[in-house]
């Protein structure tokens, strides 16, 4: 008995003691294999420095051990870490985590992966790994590649991985189809394959993976339908196919996925009618299908959406009217019918939606008056966006105290009477776009306390009356676009305002911008003439300034003070009646690009000091009554006569009459062209629509987001 137990003893302690010596050895070659690992990276921040053989290995930075003192996880993210992964790692023979993600790893992932039986989670994302997808490991629950340089197809052979629950391949230059083989992952959740190169149809056979909630395949080249078979994805929360190229209509079977939250369709060729089963998504709250062909009503049964926060339907082909079923949506709060041909009026009704925050019914056919009730919607609404089209009457006094907007743009509409006062009470403003209407009145004084405007336009209206200066100290304190062209206002420069606008001053980078707001919701829209040119900005850039008095009666001295907006890009004073001396201060203004003064009644010499513009690519300065000398080189020998035509007594390049004792007229127009740095220096999206005049240069000219339809009626 007591010999048994003595000999059980000592079997155990035999045991205890292989156990330990196998341990320690296999201890040993975890430690190699880390080493191993560590010897093909750089990692110049020293986070793996404690990874020597004097630190115990559990111990090592980034590395966690399981209660068998064997490596289970390695964790280093965003260490900064550069080089190849070595296929060491992969040899671990207990390792469960291996996380590299946001870090500059390069070359390919190695093969050994897929001998790793205890792998669950790798996430090599953000990294620049190239080369194939390899086959996966059967362990692997987590598979995320995002973000790196990998090349070829996705293999086939992934579909094995029956244990995948998110596999997330997108950004990278993945070509070929979806293979449906990627169907036998039965308990997939999370699909990503967006922002690739991936090209065919998508696979039917998607529909098996009973457990997929996202799919994310847009940024791709897919074509073909959307596949009615989709339905069965029961427990489908997202499906996002953007930006591919496809076609037909919205499957009607698309109402049964009722789990949907989230359905993203936008940038397509999508056609046919909104299916009227879209009634069924009754947990929808966000409903993307802009950019397709989409046509007819949008149905009145969006009603029933009843979680429906985010609708956009813009860029489509539909004609109906807004339906009155909007304000049965308690929780809408952005709404984007941009670009359709959406007829009759606004609906009343549409001020009962109180959380409303972006309303963008822009580019359409609409009509009838602007609700006064609009007002109501109250401190949520930040942005109303009603221009292109056909709305008259009056603007009402509809804007309370607690107003909250920040973007009120009504260009081109038929709207009459003055500017209402109650607009002061809109702190938040920083973009009003008023013009192309038939407003009359006078200038908007009572503006110039909104601490945050910075872009004014009252162009192509029946404004008049003087410009006096103002009572307030820093009237329009972030004024950056100032446009009054084509109106009455008359009296002399507007002194008062423009000496103010620093935001036009010593230019800095913290300046405020009218950027996208919130992702892709909304773009600041607005109409401009730069260079001559008709454009329509999207997503004003912060260094973008100018002022545009064009087509008044102003009169008087141009004031020296205008030296002082010396971050200004562009100025046009023509067709007004501005008369004595160019400043010579204007020389100050070193990063203007287009200058307009044509047609006033300016006398005296071109002061020499314009040439210091030295990114000046449009000069007008036509029908005037200057004299003298034109400045010989720099910018000035890129313009053409037409920049001068209808003076007095000009004379020297590149003019034929040639100066008297000019010293000037010998240098040549070899100058280099500075100014095509311009191109760069604002290439931001506008639109050309008009041809201009007076530029020396090509300009830079980028097609922007928007299309722009109409041209300026002048
Ligand atoms: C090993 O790591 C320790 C930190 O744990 C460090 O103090 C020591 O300098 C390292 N030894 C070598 C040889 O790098
Ligand atoms: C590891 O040890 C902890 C306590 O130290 C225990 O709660 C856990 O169950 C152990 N895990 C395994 C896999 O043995
Ligand atoms: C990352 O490494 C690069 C050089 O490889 C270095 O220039 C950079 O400053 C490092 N960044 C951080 C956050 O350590
Ligand atoms: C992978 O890492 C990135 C960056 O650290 C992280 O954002 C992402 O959520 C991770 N992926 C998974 C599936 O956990
Ligand atoms: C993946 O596995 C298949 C067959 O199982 C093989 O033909 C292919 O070469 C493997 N791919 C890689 C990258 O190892
Ligand atoms: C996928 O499953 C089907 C049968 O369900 C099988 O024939 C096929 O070989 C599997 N494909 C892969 C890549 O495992
Ligand atoms: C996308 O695929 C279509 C054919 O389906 C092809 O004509 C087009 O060139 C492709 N576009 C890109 C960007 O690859
Ligand atoms: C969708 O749901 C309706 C009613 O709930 C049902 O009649 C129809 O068969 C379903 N369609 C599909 C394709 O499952
Ligand atoms: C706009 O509506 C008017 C009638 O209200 C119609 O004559 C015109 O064709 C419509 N324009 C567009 C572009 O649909
Ligand atoms: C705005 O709402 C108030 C009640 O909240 C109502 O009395 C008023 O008439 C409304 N104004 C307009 C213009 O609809
Ligand atoms: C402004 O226009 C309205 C409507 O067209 C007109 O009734 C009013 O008299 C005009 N006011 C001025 C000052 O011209
Ligand atoms: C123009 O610049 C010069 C020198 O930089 C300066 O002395 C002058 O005051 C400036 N003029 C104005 C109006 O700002």
């Amino acid at each position: 008995m007591l010999n048994k137990r003595a000999k059980a003893h000592s079997l155990l302690s035999m045991f205890m003691f292989l156990l330990l010596l196998s341990f320690s050895l296999s201890q040993v070659d975890e430690l190699k294999l880390l080493l191993s690992f560590k010897s093909s990276i750089n990692d110049p921040s020293g986070f793996l420095s404690n990874w020597n053989s004097s630190t115990p290995l559990c111990m090592w930075h980034g590395i966690t051990c399981n209660n068998f003192s064997k490596v289970k996880v390695i964790k280093l993210i965003e260490k900064n870490i550069s080089g190849t992964i070595s296929s060491s790692i992969f040899h671990l023979s207990k390792v469960e985590i291996i996380d590299l993600s946001t870090n500059q790893l390069s070359g390919k992932i190695p093969y050994d992966l897929v001998s790793s039986l205890s792998l669950r989670y790798l996430n090599l994302s953000n990294n620049y790994l190239t080369g194939a997808i390899p086959n996966c490991s059967i362990s692997l629950e987590i598979l995320d590649l995002h973000d790196n340089l990998l090349l070829g197809k996705i293999p086939p052979q992934l579909g094995v991985c029956l244990n995948l629950k998110e596999l997330k391949l997108g950004g990278n230059n993945l070509v070929g189809r979806i293979p449906s083989s990627i169907s036998n992952i039965s308990c997939l959740q999370i699909l990503t394959l967006a922002d690739n190169k991936l090209t065919g149809r998508i696979p039917h056979a998607l529909s098996k993976m009973k457990s997929l909630e996202w799919i994310y395949i847009g940024y791709n080249n897919l074509s073909g339908e959307i596949p009615q078979e989709l339905v069965d994805l029961g427990s489908l929360n997202l499906l996002d196919l953007v930006y591919n190229n496809l076609n037909g209509q919205i499957p009607s079977s698309i109402g049964n996925l009722s789990n949907l939250q989230y359905l993203y369709l936008f940038g397509n060729k999508l056609t046919g009618l909104l299916p009227r089963s879209i009634s069924g998504l009754k947990k929808l709250i966000e409903l993307d299908l802009s950019e397709n062909h989409l046509f007819g009503e949008i149905p009145e049964l969006i009603s029933e959406l009843q979680s429906l926060e985010v609708l956009h339907l813009f860029s489509n082909d539909f004609t109906s009217k807004i339906p009155n079923a909007l304000a049965s949506l308690p929780h809408l709060q952005v709404v984007n019918f941009f670009s359709n041909s959406l007829t009759g009026e606004i609906p009343s009704s549409i001020c009962t939606i109180s959380s409303i925050e972006v309303l963008d019914l822009s580019h359409n056919n609409l009509s009838g008056i602007i609700p006064p009730c609009l007002g109501n919607f109250s401190k949520y609404l930040t942005i109303l966006d009603l221009h292109m089209n056909s709305f008259h009457g009056t603007i009402p006094e509809m804007f309370g105290e607690d107003c909250g907007l920040k973007n009120l743009n009504f260009h081109y509409n038929k709207l009459q009477g003055s500017l209402p006062r109650s607009l002061a009470n809109c702190r938040n403003l920083e973009m009003m776009d008023i013009g192309g209407n038939k407003l009359n009145g006078t200038f908007p004084y009572w503006l110039e306390t909104l601490p945050e405007l910075q872009v004014l336009v009252l162009r192509s209206n029946s404004l008049c009356g003087v410009l006096q200066s103002s009572k307030t100290i820093h009237p329009f304190p972030k004024l950056r676009i100032l446009d009054l062209a084509n109106n009455d206002f008359s009296g002399p420069f507007p002194k008062g305002i423009i000496k103010n606008m620093k935001a036009v001053m010593n230019f800095s980078e913290e300046q405020n911008s009218l950027q996208y707001m919130r992702g892709r919701l909304y773009f600041y829209d607005v109409s401009l003439i730069v260079k001559g040119f008709f454009i329509k900005l999207s997503n004003i850039p912060t260094i973008f300034t100018s002022i545009d008095l064009s087509n008044n009666n102003f009169h008087g001295e141009i004031p020296n003070v205008i030296g002082k907006l010396n971050s200004l890009k562009g100025l046009n004073l023509s067709h007004n009646s501005f008369s004595g001396h160019i400043p010579i201060s204007m020389g100050n203004l070193t990063n203007l690009e287009w200058l307009d003064l044509s047609s006033n009644k300016l006398t005296g010499q071109i002061p020499d000091q314009l040439k210091d513009m030295t990114f000046l690519a449009c000069l007008n300065l036509s029908h005037n009554q200057l004299t003298g000398p034109i400045p010989q080189g720099k910018q000035f020998s890129t313009f053409e006569n037409g920049s001068y035509e209808g003076n007095l007594a000009l004379c020297g390049f590149p003019l034929s009459k040639s100066c008297n004792n000019d010293r000037r007229k010998q240098s040549s127009p070899s100058f280099l062209k500075v100014a095509d740095d311009s191109e760069t220096k604002i290439n931001f999206g506008w639109k050309v629509v008009l041809m201009g005049y007076g530029c020396g240069l090509i300009f830079g000219v980028i097609i922007g987001y928007v299309t722009f339809r109409n041209g300026e009626p002048k």
